[in-house]
């Protein structure tokens, strides 16, 4: 049975039921395809699949059925509501990785080539930033940096640089929470013939959806809020140009060997069908939890893109549905009470990663930027006492409780 053509009313609905297909066998969720190849009823048929004049799947790293299921639900979601200027609805295709990274790695590998140069921001997820530094420019890709938020910057770097080729953003971004405005970039990216990307993994499409405004690549860690629950690493890729994606990015995507597999896409599917009722307790224990920390008298700063006192507050609420689960705060007593706090937690989690149902902690100056030097941390924003958090979706008298007994 083909998958539900209904014309969904909500994101919710369309996050439940959007790339199903029924199982041949009736089985309510399609069951994990834990087969690693397909079998042809004879070589004409193979042949047949093998040029394309018959859809079917082939082999597990080119496609499998619980891969497709997750695929098909993203697209829909990042295309929920959103029209063409000929304001018919957008059409998307994804495709399935290992990993965010692995699906950073097929757009740039399948978009770029040796001399080509990137314009990207100053905040980014450290694993965007190192393969940005150190991977890509060995291939003769680089990157240039500037801060974005200022639009002068991103003008000056395109006039006096024909190698840009691609604009990328990630927003909000990691870990600062900075924004960078999505639709004012895509036109001046589009008016100079720039690939734009967006990194969408910090707002889900049900806060942001990056393809109303014309970007050609959206790419998400799904590791985060899409699966929800910290079971599976994995990432997606969804274009606007159907035929590049069905072309070039399957053919490099096949190629670069970054799949996904059937377990972890079965995991991401069930995760996303909840993506709505989630992200709305997110957000409303983010609310909670950045005013509580704003009263109190051991922390100094928290940015929270919610809080009017956000330097990028505007630009997020122009392009967001709401300001999203991700804060981070600095306590005024720089390392040791950022090591103290974290060591007292008891209900909250000390972990890096974000996005799941329980609240995730961490303290980059001892944790995931331990190893970078205090002043060029410093320069990004990540001081001595910087906390970062992902609000769950416990109740939130208790996370209250747990940050109130952890603070002195
Ligand atoms: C914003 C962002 N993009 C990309 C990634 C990379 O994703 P993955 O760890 O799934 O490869 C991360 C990981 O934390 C991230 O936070």
């Amino acid at each position: 049975m083909p998958t539900k053509e209904i014309p969904f009313k909500g994101f919710g609905s369309v996050a439940i039921h959007a790339g199903h297909t029924q199982d041949e066998n009736y089985a309510h969720l399609t069951p994990v395809y834990a087969s690693s190849t397909y079998i042809f009823n004879n070589a004409e048929q193979g042949m047949r699949r093998f040029n394309g004049e018959e859809k079917g799947y082939i082999y597990s790293r080119w496609g499998n059925p619980t891969m497709t299921e997750a695929e098909d639900k993203i697209s829909a979601l990042e295309s929920f509501g959103v029209k063409n200027k000929n304001g018919e609805q957008v059409q998307l295709k994804t495709i399935l990785h290992a990993s965010g990274m692995g699906a950073l790695s097929t757009l740039i590998l399948g978009t770029l080539k040796s001399g080509d140069k990137i314009l990207s921001h100053f905040s980014l997820y450290g694993g965007t930033q190192e393969l940005m530094e150190k991977v890509l420019p060995p291939l003769g890709i680089e990157v240039i940096i500037v801060d974005l938020r200022d639009f002068n910057k991103a003008n000056e770097a395109v006039k006096n640089d024909g190698k840009i080729k691609m604009l990328y953003l990630e927003t909000p971004a990691n870990p600062t929470i900075q924004c960078v405005d999505i639709e004012e970039l895509t036109k001046f990216g589009k008016s100079h013939n720039l690939i734009v990307a967006v990194d969408n993994t910090f707002a889900t499409p049900f806060l942001q959806q990056p393809f109303r405004h014309g970007v050609d690549y959206v790419f998400h860690s799904t590791t985060k809020f899409l699966n929800g629950h910290g079971t599976a690493i994995g990432g997606a890729l969804t274009g606007a140009d159907i035929e590049f994606m069905e072309e070039r990015m399957t053919k490099v995507h096949r190629l670069l060997g970054g799949n996904s597999n059937p377990f972890d896409a079965f995991l991401l599917t069930q995760g996303m069908k909840t993506l709505e009722v989630r992200m709305e307790r997110h957000c409303s224990n983010a609310e909670n939890v950045a005013e509580f920390l704003q009263k109190h008298t051991s922390i100094s700063k928290v940015n929270y893109l919610g809080l009017s006192t956000h330097p990028d507050h505007e630009t997020s609420k122009k392009q967001m549905a709401h300001s999203g689960a991700m804060l981070s705060f600095e306590l005024k007593n720089g390392l040791d009470a950022g090591k103290k706090f974290i060591d007292k937690l008891q209900m909250c989690v000390r972990a890096v990663s974000l996005g799941t149902c329980d609240t995730l902690l961490s303290h980059p100056a001892s944790m995931t930027h331990y190893g970078v030097p205090k002043e060029k941390r410093e320069q990004y924003g990540i001081t001595d006492g910087l906390i970062r958090m992902s609000v769950g979706i416990e109740n939130v008298a208790d996370i209250l409780d747990d940050l109130d007994q952890a603070l002195v």
